[in-house]
């Protein structure tokens, strides 16, 4: 996660962004580490100082070492933002001894840009430390700013957790077409590209999920069939629930757990 934030903060460097980017990691991915330095970075440095901004990007269990390494980054003008998964404010306030915080959750698809970031804030953030955590965060995909810290918790189940539920139903759909006499390699590639296509065709026509449903499904025809198993009393709509709880209280155990 923090490979795809410092990939979108070389590029934005590149273009003249009036970002230095200083990079604190123990082993370094060659590719992404030449691409730093080609954008300038400052990899690992000797004797850093106080920063606009730190960024966090480790495992939770890695926060309190992580802290230490990057104390020297930490000023009292310093504004934090972490992506750490069920690391609260109160939690990053106490380790850090700020309340200048922004707490992000981003999903994988950030790699490429397509991604989705929530965050909340910490009391002590201005409007302009805001402006800038969103930009920092830009290059994920959209931004959401979440006004109660509560709400991170069902941002963690739907959209942290989510690209794994959409990866289950490509394998799902994948399984069911095999079991259903397709060649394995053929039902792969039919339900990877419809799980990927559809995600686009939602993205790029800007319709909501449930028009385009309706677009394709004709009274009586073959995706109504599917749609009323689908839709039924133990159908997607009241699993799915079930899941989005399961997710969210595991979060809020997490954050109570040590954080
Ligand atoms: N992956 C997701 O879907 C997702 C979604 C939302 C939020 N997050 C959050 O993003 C954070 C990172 O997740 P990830 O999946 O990207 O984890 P990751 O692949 O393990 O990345 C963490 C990186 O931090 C490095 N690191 C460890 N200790 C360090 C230290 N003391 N100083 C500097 N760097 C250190 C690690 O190096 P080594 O490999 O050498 O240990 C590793 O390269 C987590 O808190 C997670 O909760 C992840």
């Amino acid at each position: 996660m923090g490979g795809a934030l410092a990939r979108g903060w070389a590029e934005a460097v590149k273009l003249g962004g009036g970002l230095t980017l200083h990079v604190l990691e123990p082993s370094f991915d060659p590719a992404l580490g030449e691409a730093l330095e080609a954008a300038g970075a400052v990899l690992n440095p000797e004797a850093p100082q106080p920063t606009d901004v730190l960024v966090f990007a480790v495992k939770p269990n890695q926060f309190t070492a992580a802290a230490q390494s990057a104390q020297p980054f930490l000023g009292p003008e310093t504004l934090v933002v972490s992506v750490m998964a069920g690391v609260t404010l109160h939690g990053l306030g106490r380790v850090l001894n700020t309340t200048r915080l922004v707490r992000a959750m981003p999903n994988t698809p950030g790699q490429i840009g397509q991604g989705v970031t929530a965050y909340v804030a910490g009391a002590g953030v201005s409007e302009e430390d805001l402006l800038l955590a969103e930009q920092l965060l830009a290059p994920l995909g959209p931004v959401e700013r979440m006004d109660i810290e509560r709400q991170m918790d069902v941002v963690t189940a739907v959209s942290g957790s989510g690209p794994a539920y959409v990866f289950l139903l490509a394998e799902a759909l994948a399984a069911a077409a095999e079991l259903e006499g397709l060649p394995k390699d053929v039902a792969e590639r039919l339900a990877r590209q419809t799980v990927a296509g559809a995600g686009a065709l939602m993205l790029q026509t800007g319709q909501t999920p449930g028009a385009l449903r309706k677009a394709v499904t004709s009274p009586g025809g073959t995706t109504q069939a599917a749609l009323d198993v689908l839709t039924g009393m133990d159908g997607l709509g009241p699993l799915v629930r079930r899941a989005i709880i399961a997710a969210a209280e595991r979060s809020r155990t997490l954050g109570r757990d040590g954080h």
